[in-house]
């Protein structure tokens, strides 16, 4: 039975319908180590879709690469056919090599390849929301005209519904922009690695998400004695007070932790209803390493 909990409020981006919960989810834990292979337990991964969606999680981002192809298998299986207000965020651009590495897949082939691997995979006829990740190694002189222009031609077969960026810098996304109608970017943030805080900005003028990935420091987990601290006095765990500091940060940024775990997921989703005292937050600010100097 359906009990949807508080997620932070919705937001929803300019010139689209969508309507996210700012607290979402990610799917990247739900394969094999190294998002790799199938997971150890494939009942519990489907057990965590399930429960996201149960609370009210709207928002699931994913990717054909992660496995290959089993985070999107494994989503299918769990919530296939999906409720109507659940936005499946998905990305191309990548692809795994047999060393499990991630290079770049930004040719005409391999991303029309990665959209229809995506529609198969998940059982849909048209994807939601499609990141392009862009890896410079596979960019000719940096220019993500080429890729962008792939996609745009796959929006306007109806296969593709929104468009967004990923790994971009600041030049890229205005670039990106000029070229397609962009409704979200997912870069690497948190409260200790801030390279975004100017494109934040910027996209929260123009009704852009921002959608961090790493929101809890990835596979290195954040660590800091400030966030201790912030933690014991709120009586939260850290990863909430990361979580509710990415919330409070900005009304444009969606968060989409990533976990295995129901009881992970259950703490994860109380962050939306953790409010940081402003002293918190101005401590929790002095954690960032990079901070305030954006790529250009
Ligand atoms: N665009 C890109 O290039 C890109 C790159 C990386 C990721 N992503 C996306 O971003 C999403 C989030 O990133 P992420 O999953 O890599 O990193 P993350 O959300 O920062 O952290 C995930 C890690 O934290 C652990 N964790 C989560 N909640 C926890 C809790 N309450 N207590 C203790 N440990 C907890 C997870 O382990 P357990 O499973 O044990 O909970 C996992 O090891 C991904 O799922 C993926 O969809 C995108």
């Amino acid at each position: 039975m359906s009990q949807s909990v508080n997620l932070g409020g919705i937001f929803t981006p300019t010139g689209t319908s969508l309507a996210l919960k700012r607290v979402g989810y990610g799917a990247m834990q739900l394969t094999g180590s190294m998002v790799w292979g199938p997971p150890r337990d494939r009942e519990g991964a489907i057990k965590v879709l399930r429960e996201a969606v149960r609370l009210g999680v709207n928002h699931i981002d994913t990717s054909d690469y992660y496995g290959p192809h089993i985070a999107n298998e494994i989503i299918r299986e769990a919530l296939h056919p999906y409720p109507k207000e659940l936005a499946i965020v998905t990305k191309v651009g990548a692809r795994r090599a047999p060393d499990k590495s991630w290079p770049a897949a930004l040719s005409k082939k391999e991303i029309v390849g990665a959209v229809h691997d995506n529609l198969r995979h998940l059982g849909l006829d048209v994807l939601d929301v499609v990141n392009l990740r862009v890896d410079d190694s596979g960019l000719t002189d940096g220019s993500l005209a080429e890729p962008l222009t792939v996609l745009t031609d796959l929006q306007a077969q109806g296969l593709v519904k929104h468009i967004g960026l990923s790994n971009i810098s600041y030049r890229q996304f205005v670039d990106g922009r000029a070229i397609a109608e962009i409704v979200c970017v997912q870069n690497h943030y948190n409260l200790a690695f801030r390279h975004d805080d100017r494109l934040i900005d910027e996209l929260s003028s123009l009704g852009i998400a921002f959608v961090p990935f790493f929101p809890l420091g990835g596979f290195r987990s954040l660590q800091s004695p400030i966030l201790d601290a912030a933690a014991a006095s709120l009586g939260a765990s850290t990863r909430q007070v990361a979580l509710a500091w990415l919330l409070q940060r900005s009304p444009n940024i969606l968060t989409i932790a990533g976990t295995s775990s129901v009881e992970h997921l259950h703490e994860n989703l109380k962050a939306a209803t953790l409010q940081l005292p402003s002293e918190t937050v101005a401590q929790l600010n002095e954690i960032a390493t990079v901070k305030k100097s954006p790529r250009v």
